[in-house]
């Protein structure tokens, strides 16, 4: 039985051409809304029409970006069906970034059911083409209609859908990226492990930056020592050097990405050693420089697996496997896309059918 009341569109809209999705740029129907109010908790989710929200201007995330927001996938299998990939994990993230920016926490079982309700009225809207996914996007914002600077009383998670290909114009062709010297995307204490609107506006300058120099995106720095890798733009970040894959720990200011787990899950048990560590530009240029440096990848829902073809840090600049995808990425790419798109059996309990 559903958990959640529908009120359908009266106005479907026409759906996009497959062939030329982009990432984010279309939205399914209908969406998911749920209030919280303090001393009564989250109530009233419902699924209705997608549409506009009306919110007071002196709304609290307006003016300090109390907010947050989550990222997954919904796939098309072969027989039709649809399902999730480890979607009580972005639950979990979900109510990690909550307590860090003071936001009331959701049931696990509360999310994901949203979630999976909300994809079954859109069902008609998860893509069919190969490589195209529906992308899932989850978020609360305050709503306090007031200036004061504390937690906000009331907020609105809300969930919304949209048809989606390839994060990258270049498809799963190697992406260059640039290593940011100047500004940082997050310090330690701070922010950077949640998923808040706050860590990717601090991104934008350095992310145009680069952008300008013909780079798809920014590879950053500690906040504190600007010395080692943290990770890109939009994935998590990972390298292939002397055999082993070596990838920033997490310290706080990194996001703990579910892509980057799942990675290692299963570089780990292909019986190739997997480094958790800090990692610094000098010695990835290094190793880069001195033939070491095989394969460099990012890892996220939005990117999926995402060969790095070039990297540039100052005047060092260097070519990752000939800009060429390498073995470990593209096993890692067929397998866990493999997983997510019911091609390879499920063997760890990280598909939650819709
Ligand atoms: C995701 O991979 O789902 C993300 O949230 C990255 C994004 C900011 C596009």
């Amino acid at each position: 039985m559903a958990k959640y009341p529908v009120t359908r569109t009266t106005a479907p809209k026409a759906k996009p051409d497959e062939s030329s999705l982009g990432f984010g740029k279309v939205f399914t129907d209908h969406m998911f809304l749920m209030d919280y109010t303090l001393g009564q908790g989250w109530h009233d989710g419902r699924i209705v029409p997608y549409g506009p929200f009306a919110l007071d201007p002196s709304c609290m995330v307006f003016h300090y970006a109390q907010e947050i927001f989550e990222g997954m996938k919904a796939y098309r299998t072969a027989d039709g069906s649809v399902q999730l990939f480890r979607p009580y994990e972005n639950a979990r993230r979900l109510n990690n970034s909550a307590d860090r920016l003071c936001i009331p926490q959701i049931p696990e079982e509360d999310f994901v059911e949203a979630v999976r309700e909300l994809v079954a009225v859109d069902e008609d809207w998860v893509p069919h083409a190969a490589g195209t996914s529906l992308y899932i996007r989850p978020f609360i914002i305050a709503s306090d209609a007031a200036l004061g600077v504390h937690a906000s009383k009331t907020y609105i998670f809300c969930i919304i859908c949209s048809p989606s290909g390839s994060y990258y114009a270049a498809g799963i062709n190697p992406v260059k990226i640039y290593v940011e010297n100047d500004d940082v995307r997050a310090v330690r204490g701070g922010t950077g492990f949640t998923k808040c609107g706050g860590n990717y506006a601090a991104s934008i300058r350095a992310g145009q930056r680069a952008e300008e120099l013909g780079f798809a995106q920014v590879l950053w720095l500690d906040g504190v020592e600007r010395k080692y890798i943290e990770e890109v733009g939009s994935m998590n970040v990972m390298f292939k050097i002397d055999g082993k894959v070596v990838t920033p720990e997490l310290r706080g200011s990194v996001l703990p990405g579910i892509t980057r787990k799942s990675c290692i899950e299963l570089i780990r048990s292909w019986g190739i050693e997997v480094e958790e560590r800090l990692l610094s530009a000098e010695e990835l240029f290094d190793a880069a420089e001195t033939g070491k440096l095989e394969e460099a990848w990012g890892t996220g829902t939005a990117a999926v697996v995402s060969p790095i073809g070039e990297m540039k840090w100052n005047e060092r600049e260097v070519v990752v496997n000939g800009g060429q995808i390498g073995p470990i990425t593209q096993r890692l790419y067929d397998e866990l896309t493999g997983i997510q798109w019911g091609r390879i059996p499920d063997e760890r309990g990280w598909i939650v059918k819709v």
